[in-house]
């Protein structure tokens, strides 16, 4: 029997069991590159403000904040503390977890509504600070509590085009600044903190699956009309919100898009090991656990101590959820979080 061969050109052949033999080989070596997780890390500022703190400052009590929303405390930057140098400390944190030197990472995101400066970016005060001098890409991502996601979302993208290898992953907020601490409806609700991520390309997965939304209708319902300067706000200084409307909002729109996400990862909410929400209000997680039929023992909450730091509650949360065992190598988490804008989503990842 002759060997069958393939014409490559006019005056090229090969055998045909040579080019399969090839093509074999080269759809072995392209195997699919995921990000992972390599470290996580947080800070939180050491002053801390109890619920019986702010009874003392406006009319309210531990008990109505308690039991509409679950919080406890907060904390609260010291008038030297940016939000560059809490996420610089969250930042630290989870690259010595990642056991990565800083000058390895290759992009820096910063989600944050609460930034240094109009600009640069806090994202390139945080490159600089950690002395970072390869000149990898840094920029902020503004999509309120949802920053943190937003940003995973976009180095996930960047990692799996190839175009980075190592990421590092901020949330941070100083939010203590932009709340008006005399209107009891809002203060009682924020804190300050920062987290980060470190992500990798990895063969194996981590990032599964996420699906950021964003509604611009809702700009009256939520908003902060202002700008950060040298640390300071300027201009319309407080967050302004219609707390009702924004509850229902959340309620409707996370159960549906933690829903979605699964559905389109094929992904069953019963294996589910870990629901790691925005920490906003406890009543909202909790809605959203039961749509998921997940039960609270399978909810990261850190709502009670942390308060609503925005874009830096996610990372906080998995911070937590890691530092004290819960979480483990190899579980399935989903995120999920909502914030001014309206800008949402839910992610599902392998830690
Ligand atoms: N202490 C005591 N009483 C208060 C306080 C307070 N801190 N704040 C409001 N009240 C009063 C109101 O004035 C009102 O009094 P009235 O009936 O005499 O007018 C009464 O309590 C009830 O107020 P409601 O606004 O109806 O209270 P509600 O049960 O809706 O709870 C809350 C308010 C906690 C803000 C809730 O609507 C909520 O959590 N919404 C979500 C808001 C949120 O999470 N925002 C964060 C940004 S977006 C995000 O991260 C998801």
């Amino acid at each position: 029997m002759g060997v069958m061969i393939y014409q490559i050109s006019e005056n090229r052949q090969i055998p045909l069991f040579a080019l399969s033999f090839y093509l074999l080989t080269l759809s072995m070596m392209n195997t699919m590159t995921y990000s992972r997780i390599l470290g996580i890390g947080s800070y939180l500022p050491t002053k801390r403000i109890t619920n019986d703190d702010l009874a003392q400052m406006v009319e309210t009590s531990d008990e109505w904040i308690s039991q509409r929303t679950g919080i406890k405390a907060r904390h609260i930057a010291d008038d030297s503390e940016k939000t560059s140098d809490l996420a610089l400390k969250a930042a630290q944190n989870a690259l010595s977890q990642a056991n990565i030197h800083p000058n390895e990472i290759d992009l820096i995101i910063v989600g944050t509504v609460t930034g240094d400066y109009a600009f640069p970016s806090t994202a390139c005060l945080v490159q600089q600070k950690l002395g970072i001098t390869n000149r990898c890409p840094a920029f902020d991502i503004q999509a309120a509590c949802a920053g943190f996601m937003y940003a995973m979302t976009m180095a996930d993208a960047y990692i799996r085009g190839g175009l980075a290898k190592k990421a590092l992953i901020i949330g941070a907020e100083t939010l203590s600044r932009i709340v008006n601490w005399q209107d009891r409806n809002t203060c009682v609700l924020f804190g300050d903190g920062a987290g980060a991520a470190v992500l990798g390309a990895s063969d194996e997965p981590g990032i599964i699956h996420s699906k950021m939304c964003a509604d611009g209708a809702f700009e009256s319902v939520l908003h902060m009309n202002g700008r950060m300067n040298n640390g300071e706000w300027t201009g319309a200084k407080f967050i302004n919100m219609d707390g009702q409307a924004v509850f229902k909002f959340a309620v409707k729109s996370l159960a549906e898009v933690a829903q979605e996400t699964l559905n389109e990862a094929n992904f069953p909410a019963e294996k589910i090991d870990w629901l790691v929400p925005h920490q906003a209000n406890s009543r909202i997680i909790d809605a959203t656990a039961e749509h998921l039929g997940l039960p609270r023992e399978k909810v990261i909450l850190t709502v009670a101590e942390h308060a609503n730091t925005s874009a830096a509650s996610i990372p906080l949360a998995l911070d937590e959820g890691i530092r004290t065992g819960k979480i483990q190598r190899g579980q399935h988490l989903l995120l999920e979080g909502i914030g001014g804008g309206f800008a949402w989503g839910a992610m599902l990842l392998r830690y």
